[in-house]
């Protein structure tokens, strides 16, 4: 750990420190005792409690990993506020895309002005970005009014590094290339009372060419699965219905474990847990993509009728560069498996465009899968540069204005087929998770479908939390209007 000098930033009263305890997660709980009583002295002083704000960039990962920090923030006396204009505020940043880096600096600037007014604010910053040697040098050299900066791989030690920072009069930065330990058992405070990400795996080992993320996110470690399925019981019995399992490839869980166990078996343990009435997961490789998956997909009565499957290229030449490891034929192959043993199911995916090298000849590959599989939705990328990974180094990078052709092409033909794919449920009940008041019409609740597609319908805020069956009477191209049905179909 770099600490820049040493004196103390905010005025506490420092507390002796002996007998830290040396295993976790008990050693967190200390410092979340040690960080509690910091920031009673702190409201004290200010004569109102201090306030938080966490914004999160990126997946789905870096959501779950931001609902841990803000469970030890409210653990040691913050209070969460909707604004950045707070006492301590966290960016929880991605790397995936250079634009991605480039939203974090402009939003900085802003920061540091909010902070000229509250000198005793606290500026941290964590996540994928930060496992970039050139980010951490940027910040040290232009950013200095950040406060704390760590990894991905010690998130668990937030409450540590909070005492350090509030003890310290300059950054604090600890950021660790990679480790193997996984630390249960930390407070997590939940967006959604009904609903959490569960982490089954941490890591990736793919190294696609183009993808940062093996080298911010470490090596695959996978949790035990006795470990996920009473985190899981927990959730349930304080209320949770559906559990979306999270890694960078869920396709290869277990492997790494003393005694390895299949993503097919944890689904089926996970299947068992009662109460629990929707599985999702995220995200599948088609390489480990397994028949036993597919066979466990088909009999589920709780894995919902969606599947993300990154295609990225449809250029079986450009799959080979990629790394990806499966080819155009074999990506068919699956989905027709898929197709055939759970027939409602949703099929997305991720499409970069532009990779280094890609002809027009790849790209109408590319759109050739897109409207063999017709999928329901499709995230689309313009390929990014990533410095350190190999595809930054690749000659043949594609001109600009190229990819953007290539990707108007690309993107309209998507919508268009999400579109008609969308109007076919039109005028069936199905069962709906009701997740929030709608944000523009109170009147209106808003839930989605085992396949995850959206519905707006009447409703009030008892009916959050619920899943109700619901006739789907419109549709609006990527969402739905509904109305409340009973076991009939007949609105109710
Ligand atoms: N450029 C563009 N898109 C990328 N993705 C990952 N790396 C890059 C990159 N360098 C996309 C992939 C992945 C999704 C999360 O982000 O499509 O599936
Ligand atoms: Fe972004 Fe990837 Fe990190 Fe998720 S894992 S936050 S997508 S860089």
């Amino acid at each position: 750990m770099v600490r820049m000098k040493m004196k103390k930033k905010i005025d506490i009263e420092i507390i002796d420190k002996k007998q830290i305890p040396q295993s976790e997660p008990e050693r967190q709980y200390y410092f979340m005792d040690i960080a509690k009583n910091y920031v009673e002295q702190l409201a004290a002083k200010k004569g109102s409690p201090l306030t938080f704000h966490v914004t999160t960039f990126g997946c789905q990962m870096n959501a779950r990993d931001s609902e841990k920090l803000v469970g030890i923030l409210e653990r040691i006396g913050y209070v969460e506020t909707d604004t950045e204009e707070a006492d301590f505020v966290i960016y929880n940043t991605c790397t995936v895309r250079e634009n991605a880096n480039n939203k974090v600096y402009g939003r900085l600037g802003v920061l540091q002005n909010y902070k000229k007014k509250n000198p005793h604010m606290l500026i941290g910053l964590c996540g994928c970005m930060m496992q970039e040697t050139v980010v951490v040098e940027k910040l040290k050299e232009s950013y200095r009014f950040v406060d704390l900066i760590f990894g991905t791989h010690n998130i668990y030690k937030f409450a540590e590094l909070i005492v350090t920072a509030m003890e310290s009069d300059s950054m604090t930065i600890d950021i660790w290339k990679d480790t193997d330990q996984i630390v249960e058992d930390l407070p997590v405070e939940r967006k959604y009372s009904f609903k959490s990400g569960v982490n089954i795996m941490f890591g990736c080992n793919n190294f696609c060419s183009y993808c940062i993320v093996p080298y911010v996110r470490g090596r695959e470690r996978s949790r035990e699965p006795k470990e996920i399925i009473r985190e899981i019981e927990q959730l349930v019995a304080d209320g949770v219905v559906e559990v979306m399992l999270l890694g960078q490839n869920v396709n290869s869980y277990g492997k790494n474990l003393k005694e390895p166990v299949t993503f097919a078996q944890l689904l089926e343990e996970v299947e068992k847990i009662e109460g629990l009435e929707r599985i999702r997961f995220m995200t599948s490789h088609p390489k480990d993509l397994s028949d036993e998956l597919i066979e466990v997909m088909g009999r589920s009565k709780k894995i919902c009728k969606h599947l993300h499957l990154p295609l990225q290229s449809g250029s079986s030449r450009i799959l080979k560069i990629m790394n990806r490891r499966y080819d155009k034929e074999h990506y068919l192959e699956l989905v027709d498996k898929i197709r055939a043993a759970v027939p409602d199911i949703a099929l997305t995916t991720d499409i970069i465009v532009g990779f280094p090298g890609e002809t027009e000849e790849d790209f109408e590959e590319t759109m050739d899968v897109v409207r063999k599989v017709r999928y329901d939705s499709a995230f689309t990328f313009i390929y990014s540069k990533r410095t350190g990974t190999p595809a930054a180094s690749m000659e043949e990078q594609v001109p600009e204005d190229v990819i953007k052709a290539r990707f108007d092409r690309l993107l309209k033909e998507v919508q268009k087929i999400s579109a008609e794919k969308a109007e076919a449920l039109t005028g069936q009940t199905l069962p709906v998770l009701i997740e929030e008041q709608n944000e523009q019409d109170a009147s209106l609740v808003t839930g989605r479908l085992s396949n995850n597609s959206v519905v707006h319908l009447p409703g009030t805020a008892d009916m959050i939390g619920k899943i109700l069956d619901v006739k789907l009477t419109e549709c609006r191209g990527f969402y739905y209007l509904g109305e409340r049905a009973d076991g009939n179909g007949q609105t109710v």
